[in-house]
């Protein structure tokens, strides 16, 4: 299964090219699109409505909207869940009151995203592609680094658990044999829920992060033919090498005779940064994805490299 990530700045196309890229490759393969922006717009482009998240198109491409705002209640509740059985014994300090708080601290929402794209790569294993439609770049780059990023603190954690469950050992070893009233603390590191967990963490980021860097993820960075969006590009493919992500395509899009020479400028900009990567050049259309019957028009040709 191949996973595609459409990225760039706010409004340069990433909808849209997702979607015709989505249309393209499923004349021949089974395609899900799944859009990550709170700002839906697949049901709008395809010309029509996405109950409860998911819906068939045609036989082979079907479309998903996430809703982040519940997705973020539920990634947030199971991690309540799952802290509040692991700290049983921290019941007294009303761990309830601050987790009400908790909804509203940063990274909440990323993570959340995160847990979703896992799954989705996970469960969704009948298609040959998953498309992901994604918010504009800063809140993308953001999600994308956060497997890595999570990697280290969890490593910082378990050595940090390590430590207390040797206290512990030590404590254990001066005090002798207790009474059984008394309540014992693991100290041995396969009996330690937390630790446990802590590892468990540690290989589903690990995996998550293998498969977003591996050779069957591609990241597709769209931009136009504008200064504003190729200094973001710019920063966006610095961030997507500094994370080891896979940029596999470019799309200049929305280019007209009007803005030809600054396309060629932009497009010779971006080839400096990144000489092997394919850049697709896109032209401004005027019944491009016209949804009106529910049907799609003028659909561009092509986007997506045969050899994908
Ligand atoms: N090649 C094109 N020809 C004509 N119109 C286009 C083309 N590409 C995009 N558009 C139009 O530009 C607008 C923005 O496109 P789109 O919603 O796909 O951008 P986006 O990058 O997904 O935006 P956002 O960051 O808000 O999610 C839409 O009205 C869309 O129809
Ligand atoms: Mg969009």
């Amino acid at each position: 299964m191949k996973i595609l990530f459409f990225t760039g700045k706010g409004g340069v196309g990433k909808s849209t090219m997702a979607a015709a890229s989505a249309w393209q490759l499923s004349q021949k393969s089974r395609v899900l699109i799944v859009s990550l922006d709170p700002a839906h717009n697949l049901g709008d482009i395809f010309g029509t409505v996405i109950k409860d998240g998911k819906a068939k198109f045609t036989d082979t491409l079907y479309l998903s909207e996430v809703n982040l705002r519940k997705l973020s209640r539920e990634y947030l509740q199971k991690e309540i869940d799952v802290l509040s059985s692991t700290y049983r014994y921290l019941q007294v300090l009303n761990l309830d009151n601050y987790f009400s708080i908790l909804k509203y601290s940063p990274g909440i929402e990323e993570y959340a995203l995160l847990t979703s794209i896992e799954k989705t790569i996970r469960d969704e294993t009948d298609f040959d592609y998953i498309i992901f439609d994604t918010p504009p770049t800063g809140l993308t780059l953001r999600f994308l680094a956060l497997p890595k990023v999570t990697i280290t603190w969890i490593d910082r954690l378990i050595g940090i658990r390590r430590q207390i469950l040797e206290k512990r050992y030590t404590i254990h070893r001066i005090r002798g044999t207790l009474s059984s009233e008394e309540t014992v603390l693991d100290y041995k590191e396969e009996d330690d829920d937390i630790l446990k967990r802590l590892w468990k963490l540690s290989d589903n980021y690990q995996t998550l992060n293998r498969t977003l860097c591996g050779s069957d993820c591609n990241v597709i960075l769209v931009f136009n033919p504008d200064i504003l969006s190729l200094r973001e590009s710019q920063r966006l493919v610095e961030g997507l090498d500094d994370l080891g992500l896979p940029l596999r395509l470019l799309i200049n899009n929305k280019v007209t005779e009007a803005n030809e020479e600054m396309a060629g400028y932009v497009e010779k900009q971006m080839k400096g940064m990144a000489q092997d990567v394919p850049l697709e050049r896109v032209h401004l259309s005027k019944t491009l994805l016209d949804g009106r019957e529910g049907t799609l028009y003028d659909v561009p040709e092509g986007i997506i490299p045969d050899s994908w």
